[in-house]
């Protein structure tokens, strides 16, 4: 695993953050239409502090949005760069996120994975996310207890 350095996003980034998210789920659009393509600049600047970044250095090398919601702490646009992959830099993320969950005082994580994405469900199952019921269209709900955590 390489460290990063995780941080909250400013509304000065949001171009980034928008490119790397783009660039991230345009390939996925041959399938289906990703919603994480919905995040233009404009909309990631309207809400730049529920962003964070990790950065090896001066770069940018990963991004999530992270919100509270009814049903637990949920993220989406999770966004790690292709050559970056594998090095344990979206595991950092989605520990920043579960770190700001608890720090809020919530103790269940809720993400909403879609059924045919194997290698997303790979990754979110490797870090305790089980799945619960089903979300449809084509997703389901996968929830973490994380109050539990050391
Ligand atoms: C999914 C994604 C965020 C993973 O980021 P990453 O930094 O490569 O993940 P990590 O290095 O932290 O992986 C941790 C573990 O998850 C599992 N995993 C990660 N990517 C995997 C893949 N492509 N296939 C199978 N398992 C995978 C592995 O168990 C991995 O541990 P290992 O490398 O020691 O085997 C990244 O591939 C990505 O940006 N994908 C495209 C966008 C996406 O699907 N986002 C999630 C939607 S919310």
């Amino acid at each position: 695993m390489i460290p990063v350095r995780i941080r909250q996003a400013r509304a000065a980034d949001a171009t980034s953050v928008a490119d790397l998210v783009h660039e991230v789920y345009r390939p996925f659009a041959v399938g289906f239409r990703p919603t994480a393509l919905t995040w233009s600049g404009e909309a990631v600047r309207a809400c730049a502090s529920s962003w964070l970044l990790a950065h090896r250095e001066d770069e940018l090398v990963g991004v999530v949005h992270q919100t509270p919601d009814p049903a637990g702490h949920t993220l989406d646009a999770l966004a790690v760069s292709v050559p970056w992959r594998r090095r344990g830099v979206g595991t950092q993320l989605v520990a920043a996120v579960e770190d700001r969950a608890l720090a809020l005082g919530r103790r269940r994580m809720v993400i909403a994975l879609r059924d045919s994405l194997g290698a997303n469900i790979e990754f979110f199952t490797s870090l305790g996310y089980r799945p619960t019921q089903p979300f449809p269209p084509a997703h389901h709900l996968y929830v973490k207890e994380i109050g539990a955590r050391e």
